[in-house]
């Protein structure tokens, strides 16, 4: 596996690689739901590249990117074992150099869900999506269903500027009790990790509830916040239906919809999501 810093030697190995190139841009402190995607990676394309970058545009000031875990060697040996074949791992000002000015930004999808209360979260997802895209170019590109917003955002934003590059959505991963793995679930005191279940819970709940025919939207987001209310150490921030696609909020889920979330539990800002359709 090699392992490259700048975008110059990035660039080089991977023209070297055989095609075609499946991409799994990371920030790194892996669990297996960013597995998932390398393994999706690695059984469809002949080289799999992965970027291990936390990407100081997509915090907000009052985030927690300061204290974003980390644990590069960690995260280098699962990468090796999961047979990636290159990694880019660069420093902020590798990507960020003085005088860059050049920013991605969607309109209305960025301003949604996620984007209502992480503000200029997706200009900084989109900008570095972008540049890891023109660096890395790569036939496939692998993101995670948690992610159901960035997803979308990384879809939407490939189709718009015409990158040749195929974006797979992969199912989201979670815990046996339901938790949705991610890199921020180890902020969680135990009292807390326990008190998260109820986040998959009342998604699966209201799921049910539209598998058994509820298609009134308000329906479904009471059902969860009445879930989510018998829960003391957690605190809802939004639960939105929307369409799957355009993230427009419903009232009647007629079409594939999306079922998502944000919650405090405790301090740590969770999300999680689930799709509704037949
Ligand atoms: P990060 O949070 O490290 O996630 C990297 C990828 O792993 C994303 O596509 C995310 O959706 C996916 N992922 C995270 N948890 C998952 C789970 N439980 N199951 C399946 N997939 C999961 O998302 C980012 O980094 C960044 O925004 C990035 C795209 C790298 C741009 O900086």
């Amino acid at each position: 596996m090699r392992i490259e810093t700048t975008i110059a030697t990035t660039r080089r190995a991977r023209l070297a690689l055989p095609g075609p190139v499946g991409f799994v841009p990371t920030m790194g402190y892996l669990h297996a739901g960013h597995l998932s995607l390398v393994r999706a990676a690695r059984r469809a394309n002949a080289s799999v590249v992965a970027s291990l970058f936390v990407n100081p545009t997509q915090f907000g000031p009052s985030e927690d990117l300061a204290t974003y875990p980390r644990d590069v060697p960690r995260d280098l040996s699962l990468f090796e074992s999961e047979g990636v074949d290159l990694v880019f791992a660069p420093t902020v000002e590798e990507m960020y150099p003085a005088g860059f000015t050049t920013f991605v930004e969607l309109e209305k999808l960025s301003s949604r869900l996620e984007g209502a209360h992480r503000s200029g979260h997706f200009r900084g997802v989109a900008t570095v999506v972008a540049k890891l895209f023109s660096i890395v170019q790569p036939d496939r590109a692998y993101f995670g269903q948690k992610d159901a917003q960035q997803s979308i955002v990384v879809r939407r934003l490939t189709a718009d500027l015409n990158l040749p590059v195929e974006v797979v959505v992969c199912p989201t991963v979670r815990e046996p009790d339901g938790l949705a793995l991610s890199s921020r679930n180890v902020y969680l005191k135990s009292d807390e990790r326990q008190a998260a279940t109820v986040l998959s819970r009342a998604l699966f709940a209201a799921r049910e509830r539209f598998l058994a025919g509820e298609r009134d939207a308000e329906a479904l987001r009471q059902l969860v916040r009445d879930t989510i209310a018998a829960e003391p150490l957690v605190r809802l921030q939004y639960v939105s239906v929307t369409d799957g696609e355009t993230l427009d909020e419903l009232d009647a889920v007629e079409r594939p919809g999306l079922l998502s979330l944000a919650a405090f539990v405790g301090r740590t800002r969770l999300i999680d999501n689930v799709r509704l359709e037949d």
